[in-house]
């Protein structure tokens, strides 16, 4: 049997990790996959992480299922986190998921269950697993641009063209905020203009929020998403709390479906719960219980929202010294855009020759789309980073 399969593309980002892990050169920059390290190169666990578990150790006193959307307390508390009042929480149907990934799956199989032909709009480029899951599922994909290489910004009018493409019952496939890859994101304006464009034509948003409180703030960088949610018919909202939270191994994800009709949360609820059922029957409750237990206690939600804005102005700033640092050695502005991206990637826009220029002769580890990971320096490999950039002729 096994002799029937095939080999399986690797995953870039992950196939990334592999190799830098098996670097042996004593000094070498990791920019590749997505996850936060403080200036000593260390992931830690968030301090409200760690008193939530605590506190759950001393008082839980069964580990028995919870149920198939999980516990309903961590839809509320995830609800308003992404949505504040936006719109009314019982439109909401919600199940948990294992991360965000999780929460992304399981709403292109609801797409595909609702509508088998419906076709899902990402942007070019959009987080390369959006697309591999989707080919996996067999589902119909459209691109739609996004970036611009010149400027590094949005490309906004082709955005707003390709998407006036979109048929009712297809799906656009949104990210909430700090754009993975690009880092690029939309303003305020061109939100509106979406939702517009969405109204207008009959699309079905999807938004993929993961890196919330990461870019301009946590209401901030949830705006777009609220606005989307509160303005058209349906919509879906995939939300991560793996980096925002810090619990990536602990896969805690919350997917929700908003409708405006009273009598589609249930139908849509029933449909959650039973692909939870199909695909791993209870979604895991650990990540979750942390993630209530701080959202819920208001102590511990300021220690969290205060560590979490000292990560986002620690983002920020080291945007601020690469962008500068570029600067100085190129003497020009082409690389202010990294100081205008938000939350933890930016695209530089550079040829995959130069990426591998990059880790061959620097050993510095970037996607060979040329996305960097804002988290993987500190302000003493920033330099190292600026100076390697111009060396290759970025
Ligand atoms: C990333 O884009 O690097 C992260 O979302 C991690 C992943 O799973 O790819």
């Amino acid at each position: 049997m096994f002799s029937h399969l095939k080999e399986q593309p690797a995953d870039k980002i992950l196939q990334l990790m592999q190799m830098y892990k098996d670097d042996p050169r004593p000094v070498k920059i990791d920019l590749g996959v997505g996850v936060y390290k403080n200036a000593e190169g260390v992931t830690p666990v968030m301090r409200a992480v760690k008193a939530a578990e605590k506190r759950i150790w001393e008082e839980q006193e069964s580990k028995s299922y919870v149920g198939l959307a999980g516990d309903p307390a961590f839809a509320d508390s995830m609800i308003d986190l992404v949505l504040g009042d936006a719109v009314a929480r019982d439109s909401v149907a919600a199940v948990a998921t294992p991360g965000g990934t999780g929460a992304v799956r399981q709403a292109f199989e609801l797409i595909r269950m609702a509508n088998p032909d419906a076709r899902v709009f990402v942007s070019n480029p959009t987080w390369p697993n959006h697309v591999s899951i989707l080919k996996f599922l067999n589902m119909p994909i459209v691109e739609y641009r996004y970036f611009d290489e010149e400027t590094r910004g949005v490309d906004f009018d082709g955005m707003l063209a390709d998407l006036a493409d979109a048929k009712p019952g297809d799906v656009v496939l949104l990210h909430g905020c700090c754009h993975n890859p690009t880092g690029a994101n939309l303003n305020r304006t061109q939100w509106q203009q979406v939702v517009d464009v969405l109204l207008k034509t009959g699309g079905v948003p999807m938004i993929d929020i993961a890196y919330q409180g990461f870019g301009d703030g946590l209401e901030e960088d949830a705006a777009g998403t609220r606005l989307v949610a509160s303005s058209v018919p349906e919509c879906l909202i995939a939300a991560s709390c793996s980096k925002n939270f810090g619990v990536y191994r602990e896969r805690t994800g919350l997917l929700m479906a908003i409708s405006d009709k009273p009598d589609m949360k249930a139908l849509a609820q029933g449909n959650l719960n039973f692909l939870n059922r199909q695909n791993y029957s209870f979604p895991p409750d650990h990540g979750a219980r942390v993630v209530t237990t701080i959202l819920q206690e208001p102590a511990l939600r300021a220690d969290w929202a205060a560590e979490l804005e000292e990560v986002r102005l620690s983002m920020l700033a080291l945007r601020e010294q690469i962008a500068s640092e570029l600067q100085r050695l190129s003497g020009s502005d082409r690389f202010g855009f990294i100081a205008q991206h938000r939350g933890m990637f930016s695209r530089l826009g550079a040829a995959p020759d130069k990426v591998q220029k990059l880790r061959e002769e620097h050993a510095i580890y970037m996607v060979g789309d040329s996305r960097l990971n804002i988290a993987g320096l500190n302000s003493e490999t920033v330099p190292i980073l600026a100076k390697a950039i111009i060396d290759v002729g970025i």
